[in-house]
């Protein structure tokens, strides 16, 4: 591979390469593009360790949950929720992730919303409006009046430092009207769609994301035939994104990735990074687990973990290593991808390059 300008100028044999300024010998072991992880919240304060633990006990997974970090978020300060993002994006970027959309979510009025976006906007372009996370208590009595703020105010607030909006579409958060009137609020207002949908039931979300041309449907972890069917007729537009994490988290079923890439969904993997239903920012362990669990295989879950992140993002500058993609790489101590999944566990990736640059490891 020749890297040129911080994009990737040649591919091919060694032995046909063209001459290069400085050169790196990889030694035989494998490298991959750089993960595009499309799904995280990482714009947050405190942890959840202690219902995590209840849940490991017999507990459930519910959607109220998210309070605690909303209660916690809203009591922190700037610097600590910078820091915050900085160590998780940290934590990804040394497993081998080189783009990282980031949600809101967290705050839930105008103000924590548009500080959660502005913060996530130092360290990605990749934001996304997410004040529909859960109504907040303030508003338990009159949820109307939060979609109002939602599609209003908070919305004026949070465009200037968003690129998409997303809701999360479940029973005890959002219903499939209250989550078509803000995703057509935030569409009319240039952010592109992207929904929680089917996550813990198997409701409207994935037929509403199709319908809306969202970007992606994240989790469709509960799907009916026609939600496959739905994915698959728009494999162009609206990516299924697969969150293994959360389950795993929730000690709930996994997703059929097997049933959406036979469909023929274009499917992606991410790590759904929250102090809630997945603390995990490792794209590899996700992939060890979509191949173990899910029904992927290893070439699958390592597509969906780059190129199907990036199409959830609707990029192609990146998660694939082609002529004219940015050179974000990760170098493996592992002759094949395969053994992201072979391996589970282990810290394969050695380094990461972005845009050509060395920012992780040690080449
Ligand atoms: O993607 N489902 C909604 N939001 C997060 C969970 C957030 C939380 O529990 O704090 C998710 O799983
Ligand atoms: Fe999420």
């Amino acid at each position: 591979m020749v890297i040129e300008d911080g994009r990737i100028a040649w591919v091919g044999a060694s032995r046909s390469a063209p001459s290069a300024d400085a050169r790196f010998d990889a030694g035989g072991r494998a490298v991959i593009p750089g993960f595009v992880d499309s799904h995280s919240h990482l714009v947050f304060a405190g942890d959840r360790t202690a219902e995590f633990n209840a849940r490991m006990s017999g507990a459930s997974y519910t959607a109220g949950g998210i309070r605690t970090t909303v209660a916690a978020t809203r009591a922190a300060s700037d610097a600590e929720l910078d820091a915050n993002v900085a160590r998780y994006l940290g934590e990804a970027l040394r497993q081998g992730t080189t783009v990282l959309e980031c949600k809101s979510g967290y705050g839930l009025t105008v103000e924590d919303e548009a500080r959660a976006l502005r913060i996530a906007g130092r360290h990605t372009d990749e934001t996304t409006y997410l004040g529909a996370h859960v109504v907040p208590p303030d508003y338990a009595d009159d949820p109307a009046a939060y979609v109002e703020l939602v599609t209003g105010p908070m919305l004026d607030a949070c465009v200037p430092y968003a690129r998409w909006v997303d809701v999360f579409c479940e029973r005890g958060a959002f219903d499939g009207d209250q989550a078509r009137a803000i995703l057509t609020a935030g569409a009319k207002r240039g952010l592109t769609p992207r929904v929680h949908a089917n996550q813990l039931t198997e409701g409207p979300g994935v037929q509403l994301a199709v319908e809306l041309g969202a970007a992606s449907a994240d989790h469709c972890t509960h799907l009916s035939d026609a939600d496959v069917a739905a994915l698959a007729s728009a494999a162009d537009t609206t990516v299924a994104t697969l969150l293994p994490g959360a389950e795993f988290s929730t000690r709930a079923r996994y997703p059929d990735a097997r049933r959406l890439l036979d469909a023929g969904a274009t499917v992606a993997l991410s790590t759904d990074c929250n102090p809630g239903s997945s603390f995990t920012s490792s794209v590899p362990f996700c992939i060890a687990i979509a191949v173990r669990e899910m029904g992927m295989t290893p070439d699958e879950a390592l597509w969906s973990a780059t190129a199907g992140g990036a199409a959830a993002l609707r990029r192609t500058d990146v998660g694939r290593v082609t002529v004219g993609a940015r050179a974000d790489l990760a170098l493996l101590d592992a002759p094949s991808h395969v053994h992201l999944a072979y391996r589970p566990g282990v810290p394969l990736v050695a380094a990461v390059w972005r845009g050509g640059e060395l920012v992780a490891g040690a080449a």
